[in-house]
Parts: structure tokens; sequence; C-alpha cells
């Protein structure tokens, strides 16, 4: 028998005005009802999850790590848990959670296990001064919880009860698989099966627990785009606050953007504005600059990547210095101690260890040997207008300013390139490389053209 968890995830979620499943509108980087699954997870749940909206995408995001139950139509959540009976047969305790409340921590799940004991139901509710569409906790006199009224069908009174369900339960399962599902009926005034219903079920038996919870900010349910920015808020503080207790240094984490999956070393330091996205790995002591954008990227250890630079699917050995301003492309892999300057752009570009392109430089599907110098302005013209060609240029090549190298081409090691070239053919090691006009200088003849100049513009000249 084993402690399963099951998150109602089939509803459409109309309020988002979303083409997105609601479920999977991504909040830093992982999707909403994947916060969720992980919190029953790290709680040592077994997760499964009932589909019904966007069925096939939803299984497919969510990945093969847990069971899935179909529910076609949405007919409530009663209904819902009705669809996911197969997989429960084995199931001791059933942790029923809605998929729109990614907060939910794993200590709060392990607590409602821990306390269930032999109740047939569980139920986790809190208090709030805006109860809105929340079903509302019945109480008698003695405090004893009767049953859940949906804000839809409750009386004015019970409209002003400010403690809530959260849609957060703990099941005997095995009860509720065969005494309570079967004996659900349809609702007024939507005809809808209620889960809550079980809750009377769990009450008229005496084997009901209730437990207000004291941080009910972990309960929030996503309805709207409002409540989703708030969501992911919260948790991106938490993501900021764990990375801080683990040593990294924040300057600013009120704008300080991490995902969920990113991995970061010892003592990195991360200036305001910095974006870190996808599955990127920082390494120790790296220093991340103001407004820096990094995404699915690993930046070595003692690298620097200086202000406003965009990484994307990029790697950045140890010790680099990358930027500011600089964009590296997918596919660019830089080595060791290598410096990338302002306003260079790298794309399916390997540069060896201790490679230099300091300023104003395109480098594209080219490979850059160990100790090459790439002076101010080169480009590698690497598109012909149909596809796309090589670079290679070798170890310890100096190429001088303002080069232009149409690919496919090869620089030879210990090369060099002479300023201003258009290298259209293959350089052989140790040669130099001259491709542009000869320079010829024509004695005195300055000073008639500015006068003719002058002259034309109306002006004096006297020099
Ligand atoms: C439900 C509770 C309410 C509680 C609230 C907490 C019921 C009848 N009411 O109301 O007491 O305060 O959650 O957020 O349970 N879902 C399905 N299939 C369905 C209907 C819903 O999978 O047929 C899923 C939704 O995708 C969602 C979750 O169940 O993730 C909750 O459904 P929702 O419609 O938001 O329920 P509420 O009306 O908010
Ligand atoms: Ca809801």
């Amino acid at each position: 028998m084993t402690p399963t968890a099951l998150v109602l995830a089939a509803g459409k979620g109309t309020r988002m005005r979303s083409s997105l499943s609601k479920v999977l509108h991504p909040l830093c980087g992982r999707p909403l009802a994947a916060w969720t699954l992980q919190a029953c997870q790290d709680a040592g749940l077994r997760t499964a999850v009932v589909v019904g909206h966007q069925a096939e995408q939803v299984k497919q995001v969510l990945g093969p790590d847990h069971g899935y139950a179909l529910q076609a139509e949405q007919n409530g959540t009663g209904h819902a848990v009705q669809c996911a009976q197969a997989l429960l047969a084995d199931a001791s305790v059933v942790v029923v959670l809605p998929g729109d409340a990614p907060l939910i921590t794993a200590e709060t799940l392990r607590g409602l296990l821990e306390g269930h004991g032999d109740a047939l139901c569980t139920l986790l509710t809190f208090k709030t001064p805006e109860p809105g569409r929340y079903g509302r906790i019945i109480r008698d006199a003695n405090g004893t919880v009767l049953r859940i009224v949906e804000a839809a069908g409750a009386t004015p009174e019970q409209l002003a009860v400010d403690e809530v369900n959260a849609g957060i339960y703990a099941f005997d399962a095995q009860w509720l698989v065969k005494e309570v599902l079967p004996q659900l009926k349809p609702s007024p005034p939507k005809g809808e099966i209620y889960l809550t219903d079980a809750i009377e079920a769990a009450s008229r038996a005496g084997r009901l627990r209730a437990v207000i919870h004291q941080a009910p900010e972990e309960l929030v349910g996503i309805n709207d785009k409002a409540t989703l920015a708030q969501a992911e808020a919260d948790l991106r503080a938490r993501i900021n606050h764990a990375w801080m207790m683990k040593g990294v240094h924040m300057r600013d984490p009120s704008t300080t953007y991490i995902d969920a999956q990113v991995v970061l070393g010892a003592e990195v330091l991360l200036e305001p504005g910095v974006i870190l996205r996808g599955k990127t790995v920082i390494g120790d002591r790296a220093s991340i600059g103001p407004h820096v954008s990094i995404q699915d990227s690993l930046v070595g250890p003692d690298a620097q990547i200086k202000a406003s630079s965009v990484l994307e699917s990029a790697v950045v050995g140890p010790r680099a210095a990358v930027g500011p301003m600089a964009h590296l492309r997918a596919g660019s892999v830089l080595g060791a101690e290598v410096k990338v300057g302002n306003f260079v752009e790298t794309k399916k570009a390997v540069l060896g260890d201790g490679a230099k392109a300091s300023h104003l430089s395109y480098l594209g599907d080219c490979e850059v040997g160990a100790g090459a110098n790439i002076g101010a302005g080169t480009i590698t013209c690497n598109y012909d207008g149909w596809g796309k060609h090589k670079t290679q240029i070798g170890a310890r090549a100096f190429v001088g300013s303002n080069s232009s190298l149409v690919a496919p081409v090869t620089v030879g090691a210990d090369t060099i390139v002479g300023a201003g070239s258009t290298i259209t053919g293959d350089v052989p090691e140790g040669d130099l490389a001259v491709g542009r006009g000869r320079q010829k200088n024509l004695s005195g003849r300055a000073e008639g053209i500015h006068r003719r100049n002058a002259q034309l513009a109306g002006k004096r000249f006297d020099r």
C-alpha cells in the first residue's frame, strides 16, 4: 500500500484567458502543476495526475514520472477523482490537491500525513479576510467541522464565514474509493459532482480531522494572470533565499531572477538585474554583472560575465571574461581564460584557451585556436545567402582589425592577417596575409582638396 498524491489538473482555467492550459503556465521556468508534483515527491508520495483539457500536451510537459487518468468532461472535483479510481487500487492514503496551487510545500504535506492517523479524512483549511469563491467550512457550536458549502450555493450567513477549504485533503484511499466515490451525487446549481461531499461523510462517521493552516499564502490557488504573477514573486523569493543561505552573494534579490532548475556554485556573485534561466549552471566564485541574461548555459569557475551580456546555450570556461554587452548564442564554447569583449557576437564558435576577441566582432560557425587574437571589427562571413560555411583559425593566429574572413576558409596557426584584409583563400601556417589595396601617398595633395571643398561650401580657407 503506497501513499499517493492525486493532482486534479483537468480544468480549463477560463479566467486565465490563455490558449495555454492553466497548469502549464511557467513559474520560475517550471510549469505550475510541476511545482505541486515536486512538493508531493519531496514529501515521499507517489504522484498521479487527472488530465482533461489539453490532456496530451499536459502529459507530455509534466513527463513520465507520474500516473495519469483522463477526465474527458469536467464534471467537478468528485468526478475527477472517480476517473482516477484505478490509480488508487493499491493506495493507503491519497492526498488530493488542486493542480493550480504551486506554493504548497513538502513540509506542509508531511505534516498533513503525520497527523492523519486513522482518520478517514484530514482537511486543510485556512482563514482569509477575502473568502471569495472558496468553499466555506461549516462548523457546529462545538467547533466540529460538519461539511463544506461551495460559494455558489451558500446562504449569506455561510458566505460570511472566513474559514475556507484549501482543496487539499488526505483520505483513507480504500474508504474513499469503495464507500464514498460510488455515492457522490451531482450538486446544484451546476450539477457537478463535488469531492467536498466526502468531507460530510467523514464527519458523520466521526473520523474527520480539520487542520487550520497557519501559512495561508502557501495555499493560494492561481485563477488569473494577477495571482500567477504574485505566486511567481513568492516562489522567486523562496529560490533566492535558499541560494543566499548557501552563500550566493546577491546584491539585490528583488531584481534577481533564478529559474527552479538553475544550479549555482559557492560564492557566486550576482549583481542587480541578473536573469538565470533554464538549465543554467554557474561555477564557483563566478561573477555575473548587472542586467546579464543567461539561458541554458554553463559558466565555469572564476569566470566573469560583465554588464548587459546575453548568453544562450553557451559554455564559458574557467576564468574567462565576457562582455560588457557581449552576445554568446547557441553553440558558443569558450575555453579557459578566453576573453570576449564588448559588442562581440558568437554563434557555433569554439574558442580555444586564452583566445581573445576584445571588441566589435561577429564569430559564427568557426573554430579559433588557443591564444589567437581576433582584432576589433573582424567578421566571419559565414553565410552566402544559401548555406552556412566554416572558418578555421589556428592557434596563436593574429587577425588584424576589421578583417573579413570569407568562409569556407582556413587561417593557419601562427599566421598574421593584415588589418582591413578580406581573406577569401586559405592562409598557410606561419604566413602573413594581406588582402587589401596597397597604400599610396600623394605628396602635398591635401591642401588643394581642402581649398576646393571650402569654396564649394561658401567658406574661407585659411591655414
Ligand atoms: C474547489 C473546492 C473549494 C475549494 C477550492 C480551493 C470543490 C467542489 N470545491 O473549488 O471548496 O475552496 O477548490 O481552490 O471541490 N478540476 C478537475 N476536474 C473538474 C473540476 C476541477 O480536474 O471537473 C481541477 C481543476 O483543474 C483545478 C482543481 O480541480 O485544478 C480545482 O478546481 P476548481 O474548479 O478551481 O475548483 P473550485 O471551484 O475553485
Ligand atoms: Ca480554484
